[in-house]
């Protein structure tokens, strides 16, 4: 009898497959990263075909690794780096044009005209987001205004838009389901997140014509069949979810009040708010935490943009580095009190600034500041912009947290989650799997397969493998904080 879950975590900068067991317990995991292309300042694209190649390849290795056949799978689950827009043609699946990433800001200036006339409250009222190039709707936008022929196309109802789970969903059916789930959704600017529909006044405003859109289904559902050619038989896909949602599910973070954050690429801390949506005043967003039979569950998120990808800058574009886990022994050597701030806001800055002109910066460099405090300037830098996340929170009357959840490939350095205990002042959980978004993907494939009963069922088998404490003077910790945030205020608004 099958009773293995596979787990599709398709992210900015790699695709993964994880196969787990019917208790959720990790048992193989494959990954390739891909090409990310830089073509212009501030543009961030990937070739749809590598992501579907690097998909085909982790999969059918995550499964040769565990000595399985895809037989003996249960059901898929699809997580994904969401906002990421594909626009595909609906009879040949080739895309129109390569995926703009989240990451990429080539449509600030229609951002900031969509400001200035006026919409941000609409928009921000239907959706729960900020006007932000972040989002998928003015990517698509701009995909139907560049891109020679597209909008013709898309009136005449030839072309699909998605997400990339979307794109992989259509991909892995042989290309005959058009669907997405309500996380996904609700990062695309176009989606009412209080109605759980397409929003028609956003659709008008932006002029984004309706056949493009996927149906939007729970996170955990009948999403499609995967074609059979592909694994050597069909495999139900039983759940999709956004990757940050996919952490949060994986996190246990069910309760009012509790929350994670995930240090992939980016950091985005979320936490649950409950069936009510909490309007943000600090500029975070309102989003869907997960949605199941029906019911929504809402959750606030911050975002920040470069996290991980500040250590992969270290590494690939300053070649300081070799290897992200040297960076644990170089901070250690430094420890928190050099006076060097890098503030990496390479693609602007996220929540709660959201300023998409912003670039980064080096401070405080002196005759001795060697390659390793800019190392650790750089771990910092994630541990200062998640106190920033988490201030906003507070400030937004969100339950102030007792511990805060973390995963993501950062937080194996043990120096890092320490010094974020430090600078949150708060203690910091770290599980025993950190894979947890798409460990998280696999519980909601197994919830709708019946191998979980309920979401505590879920809850009951995560489990603490560390508790970070805070051990920083606070005089020490809002000296360190106040000397970030003066950073910060000296990149922005410094643009043409
Ligand atoms: O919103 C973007 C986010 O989903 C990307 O996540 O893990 O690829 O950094 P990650």
């Amino acid at each position: 009898m099958p009773i293995h879950l596979l787990a599709i975590d398709q992210g900015t900068t790699s695709s993964r497959a994880m196969l787990f067991d019917e208790h959720c317990q990790p048992v193989s995991v494959a990954q390739q990263e891909f090409t990310q292309h830089f073509p212009r300042d501030g543009w961030v694209e990937h070739d749809p075909e590598d992501i579907w190649q690097s998909v085909l390849t982790v999969v059918r290795e995550a499964l040769t690794k565990a000595g399985l056949d895809a037989a003996d799978v249960l059901a898929i689950g699809i997580t994904n780096q969401r906002e990421t827009t594909v626009v595909w043609d609906a009879a040949t699946g080739e895309p129109v044009y390569p995926a703009i990433v989240w990451q990429d800001r080539r449509t600030a200036a229609f951002c900031d005209r969509l400001q200035s006339e006026g919409h941000e409250p609409l928009i921000n009222q239907r959706t729960g987001l900020l006007i932000d190039p972040y989002f998928s709707a003015t990517k698509l936008r701009w995909v139907l205004d560049n891109v020679a022929g597209t909008r013709e196309r898309a009136e005449r109802g030839e072309l699909r838009f998605g997400t990339i789970d979307s794109f992989l969903l259509w991909r892995l059916t042989g290309g005959r389901v058009h669907r997405t789930d309500a996380t996904n959704a609700s990062r695309t600017m176009l989606f009412n997140i209080h109605n759980q529909q397409w929003d028609e006044d956003l659709l008008q405003l932006l002029d984004i014509p309706r056949s493009l859109l996927p149906e939007v289904l729970d996170n955990a559902a009948d999403f499609g069949q995967t074609d059979a050619a592909l694994f050597g038989a069909s495999l139900p896909i039983a759940a999709m979810a956004g990757d940050q949602q996919a952490a949060l599910v994986g996190q246990a973070c069910f309760a009012p009040g509790s929350v994670k954050s995930t240090y992939g690429t980016g950091c985005f801390m979320v936490m649950n708010t409950g069936e009510q949506p909490v309007a943000s005043s600090h500029r975070l967003l309102t989003t869907v935490g997960y949605r199941l039979g029906g019911r929504t569950t809402y959750a606030l998120e911050g975002s920040i943009f470069v996290a991980g990808a500040a250590i992969q800058w270290l590494r690939d574009g300053l070649k300081l580095i070799r290897h992200a886990d040297e960076t644990e022994a170089l901070a250690e050597q430094v420890g928190d009190q050099s006076g060097v701030y890098l503030v990496p806001a390479f693609t602007g800055l996220g929540a709660p600034y959201w300023d998409p002109l912003a670039r980064g910066a080096i401070f405080g460099l002196t005759r001795d500041t060697g390659i390793a405090e800019i190392v650790t300037a750089g771990l910092q830098s994630v541990c200062f912009q998640t106190r920033d996340l988490l201030e906003a929170m507070i400030a937004d009357g969100a339950i102030a947290t007792s511990a805060l959840r973390v995963d993501g490939g950062m937080v194996v350095n043990n120096w890092m989650v320490q010094a974020l205990a430090n600078t949150l002042g708060v203690p910091v959980d770290r599980p025993q799997v950190t894979e947890t978004t798409a460990l998280g993907v696999a519980c909601l494939a197994g919830l709708h397969m019946g191998l979980f009963d309920s979401l505590d069922a879920i809850a009951a088998r995560w489990d603490c493998e560390r508790s970070f404490q805070p051990a920083m003077p606070e005089e020490r910790r809002e000296a360190l904080y106040s000397g970030w945030l003066d950073a910060v205020s000296r990149i922005r608004n410094q643009h043409p």
